[in-house]
């Protein structure tokens, strides 16, 4: 069972004042453009995390509430705060191990099924709690959709993995569940390349296409916000070029919150990115400007390769 510690409230949340204001209780305070102390950090001090003002005139899909994570004594979120811009492309980056899989994780509840782990804040999708003790996390889970590193298919059909979400839901239209089924494959870009082939299995497809598959069954239950835990992780050149493609074109109709280690990646995808590094926020911003003229001096120092 997940031990929670206090959780704010929904009135809490309300006037929660977002991640510009540094969280009660942060430890570190950085002025703008000083050298963050990356001993403070590893020590496991909080950190403000610099959000570029941009940030300020998007809506947000997801607000990510002071949120700090345990795996049993260790500390691997340190009062994180994000709000994540709705109809929009946002990366988290950062050095292997900073926490971004954690982070992710999270927002649909799976680190709920390890029992060693024990959290502190809240997040919200759309304005509701995610961890309220009353939130029912099956119904919270059919509002995102997940992609994981590695394909993972269903030893179904293919367009029984598609309408999966909305089998789930017990939705047995014939004509609808057609329509769903077109409808998430030609947004995942593979509708060209299975149409004919609808009755196959999943697994007989390349892992570009299983990938792009699994993409088409997380956006067939139309959900809320789309996670991505670097998707691309396990695909050739040539299919990673078609499922960066494929997420910037999500965007819009999507919210989609993507984690990659790859620097390309988030410029070609992203439209605001975020730089983790040892379970704090870093930095938050438009992916333009983070990579070229970052505010925060261990971004810079990050982007150019002098750690990670
Ligand atoms: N199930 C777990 N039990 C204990 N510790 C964990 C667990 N999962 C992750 N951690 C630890 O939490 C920290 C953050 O890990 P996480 O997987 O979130 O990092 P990441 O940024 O996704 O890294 P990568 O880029 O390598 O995928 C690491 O120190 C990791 O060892
Ligand atoms: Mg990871």
């Amino acid at each position: 069972m997940i031990s929670q510690q206090p959780i704010i409230s929904q009135q809490a949340m309300a006037s929660h004042p977002g991640p510009e204001t540094p969280p009660d209780g942060a430890v570190e305070k950085i002025a703008i453009g000083e050298p963050l102390r990356l001993g403070a950090i590893a020590r496991g001090e909080s950190v403000t995390t610099f959000v570029h003002p941009e940030l300020a005139k998007e809506e947000h899909v997801l607000r990510i509430l002071t949120f700090s994570l345990w795996y049993g004594p260790k500390q691997a979120l340190f009062d994180v705060s994000l709000d994540i811009p709705r109809g929009k492309v946002t990366a988290l980056i950062g050095p292997s191990g900073c926490g971004k899989s954690t982070l992710l994780r999270c927002v649909n509840r799976l680190n709920d099924l390890l029992d060693t782990i024990r959290i502190r804040g809240d997040m919200a999708l759309n304005g509701e709690s995610i961890y309220a003790p009353a939130v029912d996390v099956i119904e919270l889970r059919k509002r995102m959709g997940m992609v994981f590193q590695k394909p993972n298919p269903f030893p179904m059909s293919i367009f029984e993995n598609v309408i999966y979400p909305l089998r789930i839901d017990g939705i047995r239209d014939r004509a609808a569940l057609n329509e769903a089924c077109e409808k998430a494959l030609r947004s995942a870009a593979l509708w060209d390349e299975v149409k004919d082939r609808l009755h196959e299995s999943g697994l007989a497809l390349s892992g570009g296409q299983q990938q792009r598959l699994c993409i088409a069954r997380a956006i067939a239950g139309e959900p809320e916000v789309l996670l991505l835990d670097e998707p691309c992780s396990a695909l050739d050149p040539i299919a990673t070029g078609k499922i960066e493609d494929l997420i910037h074109e999500l965007a819009g109709e999507y919210s989609v919150l993507i984690v990659t280690h790859n620097m390309h990646q988030a410029s070609r995808t992203s439209h605001y990115t975020a730089f983790m590094y040892l379970g704090n926020v870093i930095e938050f911003g438009p992916t333009p400007k983070l990579f070229t003229d970052p505010s925060v001096r261990e971004t810079n120092d990050y982007i150019t390769g002098r750690f990670g």
